[in-house]
């Protein structure tokens, strides 16, 4: 996420308001300890999802408010995915499962926030998604997905540039003075 995208949505006070219960529990807090995509946190990819479902379901004129806290709390598995031995079963299919009973553990969900969260990797997992969040969800999470991975090998290939320059502009200079 970049530092313009993320100030602005530090300042979106509404979107802030209704999620702030949410970010400010110690569950969600640690998900920063687990990297999700590269090295974006699943912490940050839960906070960028859930903006973005705030913004398209307020456009849409659903019920924002539970679209984003259910965004927010959607990849609550607290695990090393990476890691073997942290889980039973493939990670792809049943975190979103294990997100849900982590969640209703610390909050109070609604049905739109309950569905969202175990239903967000369709269709990966086959079960039909019952509302327009969790659909929007399921675009919304895969294209975070796609965004964090391009950012960081994108930023990687440019350092990877930089240094390439470098040697060469280095490497005329040596040339020059002999
Ligand atoms: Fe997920
Ligand atoms: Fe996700």
């Amino acid at each position: 996420m970049t530092e313009n995208l993320e100030n602005k949505i530090n300042e979106n006070l509404e979107f802030q308001e209704i999620i702030h219960d949410l970010t400010e529990n110690p569950a969600v807090q640690e998900m920063k300890k687990y990297r999700q995509h590269f090295s974006t946190s699943c912490y940050n990819h839960c906070y960028l999802a859930s903006y973005y479902c705030y913004n398209i379901c307020k456009a849409l004129k659903l019920d924002y408010a539970s679209a984003a806290r259910g965004a927010m709390l959607h990849d609550l598995f607290l695990y090393d995915w990476r890691e073997k031995g942290t889980r039973s079963g493939l990670h792809a299919f049943t975190h979103g499962k294990t997100a849900y009973e982590n969640a209703s553990k610390f909050f109070e969900l609604n049905k739109v926030e309950k569905d969202m969260i175990i239903k967000h990797m369709w269709p990966v997992t086959i079960a039909l998604p019952k509302y327009p969040q969790t659909l929007i969800l399921t675009f919304v999470d895969k294209y975070c997905a796609i965004k964090e991975s391009f950012e960081d090998i994108f930023s990687e290939f440019s350092i990877k540039k930089v240094f390439r320059y470098s040697y060469i502009f280095l490497a005329l200079i040596i040339f020059k003075r002999k």
